[in-house]
């Protein structure tokens, strides 16, 4: 089974949101387990999971379908959200807000008690087969004003919101997902937690989990501590030299 360390009573909320044929939305800052997590609870519950990394361009049409000239023929081709529809798997749409409204429409009858998705190309109306279910996900920091989620759309979802565990936590994750000592996955994690503390000094982001992990998996092939850091913690989170020399010091200061 995939590994996933709980920080909180997600699993339950999932479960309880599955049990009740209810959508879910997951949000929380990069690499802090939202996707792991959806893949554990696909795992855990039994359930096929099929996943759509969404951007601007992605149109309704490359979730429901299209018809394609195959062989001289046009043939209709379901997308992966028709696919999921029929079969009840877990549709899981990342980074949602990236794509077009009208995308988020489509959406909109499969997420309310109808569950039902219209297909007006072929003149059908799919009744979202048992065990179906959306899960979207997306970062509330990074979206700009304009790329909101409309309230319609938001209000139709179960929501868990997601953040870095607390420092013991982390470090077991660190540890598990890397392989590296505790000793090791304990300095990563306070530097960690004084990169989130840049934030506020400029920084758009501190260092994820999966950076700190990162970093684990460098020590754990042979590279000092001190390098591994400079190649994740420092290169990773920043381009302005003002910004590295803070991380550096931050580094120092911690690994001594
Ligand atoms: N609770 C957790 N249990 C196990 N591993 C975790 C957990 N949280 C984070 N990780 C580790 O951090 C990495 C990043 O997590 P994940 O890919 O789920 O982040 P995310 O929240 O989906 O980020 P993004 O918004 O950038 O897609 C995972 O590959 C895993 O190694
Ligand atoms: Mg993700």
């Amino acid at each position: 089974m995939i590994y996933y360390r709980p920080t909180k009573n997600e699993v339950q909320v999932f479960e309880t949101a599955t049990a009740n044929s209810l959508p879910v939305l997951l949000k929380g800052p990069t690499g802090c387990g939202k996707t792991r997590f959806v893949r554990f609870m696909a795992e855990k519950l039994g359930r096929p999971l099929i996943t759509v990394a969404c951007q601007e361009d992605l149109a309704a049409a490359d979730l429901t379908g299209r018809f394609m000239l195959e062989g001289g023929s046009t043939v209709w081709r379901d997308g992966p959200l028709t696919t999921a529809v029929r079969t009840g798997a877990i549709c899981y749409l990342d980074e949602v807000v990236e794509a077009r409204s009208d995308v988020l429409t489509v959406l909109h009858p499969l997420t309310d008690d109808r569950r039902t998705l219209p297909l007006e190309r072929l003149g059908e109306e799919l009744v979202a087969a048992p065990g179906f279910q959306v899960v979207i996900s997306y970062n509330p920091g990074y979206q700009s004003v304009t790329k909101e989620l409309k309230e319609s759309t938001r209000q139709r979802f179960v929501s868990i919101a997601f953040d870095y565990p607390g420092e013991d936590v982390e470090s077991e994750i660190v540890q598990k997902e890397s392989g590296c000592s505790p000793d090791v996955a304990g300095q990563l994690v306070k530097l960690g937690v004084g990169s989130r503390k840049l934030r506020s000094h400029g920084l758009a982001e501190g260092a994820s989990t999966r950076l700190l992990v990162y970093a684990g998996k460098l020590v754990q092939a042979g590279m000092p501590l001190k390098e591994a850091t400079h190649a994740t913690l420092v290169g990773s989170l920043t381009d302005d030299e003002e910004m590295s020399r803070a991380l550096s010091e931050l580094v120092r200061s911690v690994l001594g």
